[in-house]
């Protein structure tokens, strides 16, 4: 967390070029960004439907206000305590889609109801009745989504029996409000076919729509029928019966949804790291790492013109190897960052600015206390990434 004076001495950045920022640093082009955004909300409009994007991806009230503004329907997010700091940012509908189960966390969320629109998910009786015992006795509602499994077999009930059994109980218990339901299809986003992808998402919405529809039939017609990620968003937001969809990373993209076909966003995000070591002609070390880059999807890209390929990370270096091949496929969609950081003809040396392509958006942004918001490579706003590693 940093303190008043630290956030002043970042913010002496407004106004100076990309390239004075200390390194490693989170960037992001807020035009790229903005494009996204646009794309997003004109798609979904065209298909009348909602968006409800996913702050686990930036976890910064600057980014879900601007979602809001553009038309959201309502911010999706991982937990409770990313949920706090977005009502404290002033998002009135929240969706928290993972579990919140002890009562010190029911009990902030009775709290939340007194600042934002709140809807948990759940998938046991047991954690609804809870939920609603603490609602109840503190005279507030909570909207209750129900996560029912469609392939993922991650949380969410596996049968329409135990939905239905759900969907009685959250009708007649106090306290709560039933709205809903939800599936994530997360064995889908990432497959890198088009074809493949609406293949297997197919089965997915039809588990879905089957819940759906049997809920309707017994009575408990969801408000609410959520779905979809960066990497469904355009098969989801065709799907008849689905209301909403729950994407996070088509904001910023990233080295790995750069790879699935049909997700045609700009990569906004990036690590600005500085070359601190040239021990031998073709290699480059950086001062960026594992503790500014996630690596669980693997290493990052650099921009194209540079012709440098990361080849190793550790904590706080990765090495970068001059590589002779002009560019890859997966990085054409690198263009406008290239052009915009503009790395032709540029000659490396110590102390020079780099700009890395994370390979996993949301898991880097969980790693830095602030994100620094650019336009035509200029610094424009510092904002606090406050939902860092609010994970509890
Ligand atoms: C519940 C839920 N919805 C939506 C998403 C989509 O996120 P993204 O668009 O970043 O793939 C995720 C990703 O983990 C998720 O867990």
């Amino acid at each position: 967390m940093l303190t008043e004076g630290e956030k002043r001495s970042l913010e002496t950045f407004v106004g100076k070029p990309v390239d004075e920022i200390e390194t490693p640093a989170l960037i992001v082009d807020l035009d790229a960004m903005q494009r996204n955004m646009d794309k997003m909300m004109r798609f979904l409009s065209k298909n009348d439907k909602g968006l409800r994007p996913h702050a686990k991806t930036h976890k910064t009230p600057a980014i879900a206000s601007m979602q809001m503004q553009r038309g959201a329907v309502g911010i999706t997010c991982a937990t409770i305590g990313e949920a706090e700091i977005l009502a404290d940012g002033g998002v009135f509908d929240i969706l928290i889609t993972n579990r919140v189960v002890s009562e010190g966390k029911i009990l902030r969320a009775v709290a939340l109801t007194r600042k934002t629109d709140l809807k948990i998910a759940v998938d046991s009786e047991e954690n609804l009745i809870d939920i609603s015992d603490h609602a109840h006795k503190s005279g507030v509602e909570i909207g209750i989504v129900l996560e029912v499994d469609i392939g993922h077999r991650r949380a969410g009930v596996r049968t329409v029996e135990e939905a239905l059994e759900l969907a009685r109980l959250a009708s007649r218990l106090p306290g709560v409000t039933y709205e809903g339901i939800m599936g994530y299809e997360g064995h889908c986003v990432f497959i890198e076919s088009l074809e493949e992808r609406k293949k297997v998402s197919s089965i997915a919405y039809d588990r879905l729509l089957e819940y759906k529809d049997e809920l309707s039939n017994a009575g408990f017609s969801p408000k609410i029928v959520s779905s979809g990620g960066t990497g469904t968003y355009l098969l989801a937001g065709e799907q008849r019966g689905i209301t909403d969809i729950q994407p996070g990373s088509y904001i910023f993209m990233d080295a790995r949804y750069a790879n699935v076909e049909g997700v045609e966003f700009e990569q906004s995000l990036t690590v600005l790291t500085s070359i601190v070591s040239h021990p031998e002609k073709d290699i480059y070390i950086c001062d960026a790492g594992t503790k500014s880059m996630s690596q669980e999807f693997g290493l990052p890209l650099t921009l194209p013109s540079l012709n440098l390929e990361a080849t190793n990370m550790s904590e706080e270096f990765i090495t970068l190897v001059s590589r002779p091949d002009t560019l890859r496929e997966a990085e054409e969609y690198l263009g406008n960052l290239d052009e915009l950081y503009g790395s032709a003809g540029f000659k490396l040396g110590l102390g020079s600015k780099v700009h890395l392509i994370p390979s996993h958006c949301c898991t880097t942004c969980n790693l830095h206390d602030v994100l620094y918001a650019t336009r035509n490579g200029v610094v424009t706003n510092v904002w606090r990434v406050a939902g860092r590693g609010r994970f509890a």
